[in-house]
């Protein structure tokens, strides 16, 4: 069918609008059908190809009225089906069948309202089957949480569809905004040695355990008896030497009997550290386990962020940025934290705090932009079956200029709130870490649009940011959002080696495992500010979706890792 098709459809798809690279049935992508002006539609043969969303047998089975999608935008196309032109019917309007029909396009009849163009089978192709009775998310309305648990078919329904293709955009819209700013893309490592935020979240890399599984780790445990044998062997072998020594025996017989001695200490050596094995892994003398024998040759984590690693190149090509997944260990059950996300952490030479905070604003704002002008219908989608107020947040953030205000005036405006009976779960006093309560609270009520808080306490800030001339304060920020709290953290480097060292000391870091790190302060240091925002927030902010775990394909969260 795929080669008939085409040719007698040459020349008849609508204008450049066919997949480039889906050739073998020459298919139109439905949003481009449904974006086509009825005018330049109408009367057209072309052929789509998707999934059959639901299927509507009419006038006693001789016709039958299939809503296709095929991911390329939120829009079904109607399509008709005659019974002449596809004998089973039945069979075509499961949920989920997918199907391939070249079909004449044509204006709907009057009483389909809200349908601009509908398509009259010529030829249908029923792909691949699907047993409606077995098919896991055949009804029309599942729940989220059901469908997390049907991970690898939820593409299929229309949230996780709008979802995709708006995570698809925000990654576009990323790149171009930096690409547009004259930032450098970097690629970080998603292994590293170095805890970037000191908060001791990090998973673990490493293959003793795999190794400590296998037969031969178990069983090379070796036997005390084992190690005083070889023990007196070593002793008869010194008390040899020395005898010989002694009676003046031949130098070279002498040589060969040292070289003997030293391999049998080498053994003797060897056996010690064997029989040090516990459950199959090696330990020090100490007792720790030994890391020189992991696959790293020492102790490695998935990486918390890119941020150090993309800082040296920050201090040597000026502004640049990476996004890639970083992983958290965290044990936060929330519709916030995910134990795997993606950040996109840009860094800035030659910038400071201020800088660094109308970047973020200008790429967020970038952002809200881009959707509105392309993404507009899965917009419209969200804000009809999620969140109302979703478009119109975005169009205020993508016009209006955000909040600013320092975290001490931040806790000013909050410990108000308090005196005037605002309730909230943890109390408010300078120095607290903000909760999101208190976050959503500034951004949604106080300023009614995202706000960037600055100046945080040193002490609950990561040992990297700025020291403020007060001793108090780091030149730290964050900028928190409606629905969702904080959107992005960020801060200007601190770029003096010796405040520097003093501050990893402080945060109970040892100096000597970041000299790489402290070697930007040594060799032509440079003020620099940077930032990093939580990808999958991001998409809740656009959304209006309530969880973290339905904005990412795959989500992993503690005792969650479906496929
Ligand atoms: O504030 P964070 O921890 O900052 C950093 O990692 C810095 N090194 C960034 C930098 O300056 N280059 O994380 C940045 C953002 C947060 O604001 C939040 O949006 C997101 O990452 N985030 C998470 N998103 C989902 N799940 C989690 N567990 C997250 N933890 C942080
Ligand atoms: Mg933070």
């Amino acid at each position: 069918m795929a080669d008939a098709l085409a040719s007698t459809l040459d020349g008849l798809t609508l204008d450049g609008a066919r997949h480039r690279y889906s050739k073998i049935y020459d298919r139109v992508p439905i949003e481009s059908v449904l974006a086509t002006a009825e005018k330049d539609a109408i009367g057209r043969t072309i052929v789509v190809g998707g999934w059959v969303k639901t299927g509507r047998e009419a006038e006693r089975g001789a016709l039958l009225f299939l809503a296709v999608n095929d991911g390329s935008g939120p829009g079904n196309l109607q399509v008709v089906v005659k019974s002449e032109t596809y004998a089973e019917l039945g069979e075509l309007k499961t949920t989920g069948t997918s199907v391939v029909i070249e079909g004449e396009l044509r204006a709907p009849p009057e009483s389909a309202k809200g349908q601009a163009i509908e398509m009259h089978a010529t030829r249908v192709l029923m792909v691949g089957k699907c047993d409606g009775a077995t098919y896991p998310i055949a009804k029309k309305k599942q729940t989220l949480e059901f469908l997390r648990e049907k991970i690898h078919l939820r593409p299929r329904t229309n949230t996780i569809a709008s979802v995709a293709r708006v995570r698809s955009a925000l990654a576009y819209a990323t790149h171009t905004f930096f690409n547009q700013n004259g930032f450098l893309y970097v690629h970080t490592p998603c292994v590293t040695q170095s805890d970037c935020e000191g908060a001791g979240e990090m998973f673990q890399v490493t293959t003793l355990l795999s190794e400590a599984e296998k037969p031969e780790a178990l069983e090379a445990t070796v036997k005390p008896e084992e190690i005083e044998a070889k023990r007196a062997e070593v002793s008869a072998c010194g008390g040899e030497i020395k005898s010989m020594k002694e009676s003046g025996a031949d130098s070279k017989e002498v040589k060969k009997a040292v070289k003997t001695l030293d391999k049998l200490k080498q053994e003797l050596s060897q056996m010690e550290s064997a029989a040090r094995k516990i459950g199959g892994i090696q330990r020090a003398e100490d007792g720790s386990i030994d890391y020189s024998r992991d696959f790293f040759g020492g102790k490695s984590y998935l990486t918390v962020s890119g941020q150090l690693q993309v800082e040296t190149y920050a201090c040597a090509l000026s502004n640049v940025y990476t996004f890639g997944p970083t992983f958290r260990a965290e044990n936060s059950n929330t519709t916030r934290h995910l134990a795997e996300f993606w950040m996109i952490e840009p860094e800035l030479a030659f910038a400071d705090l201020n800088d660094d905070m109308q970047c973020a604003e200008d790429y967020v704002r970038f952002c809200c932009n881009y959707l509105l002008e392309n993404c507009y219908g899965d917009l419209e989608f969200f804000a009809k079956m999620y969140d109302s107020t979703c478009i119109d947040r975005v169009k205020e953030i993508a016009t209006t200029p955000f909040g600013r205000v320092s975290y001490t005036e931040a806790i000013d405006l909050l410990e108000k709130a308090v005196a005037d009976g605002k309730e909230f779960v943890y109390p408010v006093s300078w120095g607290i870490d903000l909760a999101t309560e208190h976050e959503r609270w500034l951004a949604e009520e106080h300023f009614k649009k995202p706000v960037i808080v600055y100046n945080y306490p040193k002490d609950i800030k990561a040992f990297y940011m700025r020291l403020n001339d007060d001793n108090k304060t780091v030149a730290a920020m964050d900028v928190l959002v409606p629905k969702v709290g904080e959107l992005i953290g960020g801060s200007q480097r601190e770029e003096r080696l010796d405040v520097l060292e003093r501050r990893m000391v402080e945060c109970d870091l040892v100096p000597e495992e970041y000299s790489w790190y402290l070697d930007l302060r040594r060799y032509g240091t440079v003020t620099h500010a940077g930032f990093g925002l939580g990808f999958e927030r991001l998409i809740l902010l656009c959304t209006g979706m309530e969880n973290i775990r339905d904005v990412i394909p795959y989500p992993r969260w503690p005792n969650n890792c479906i496929s």
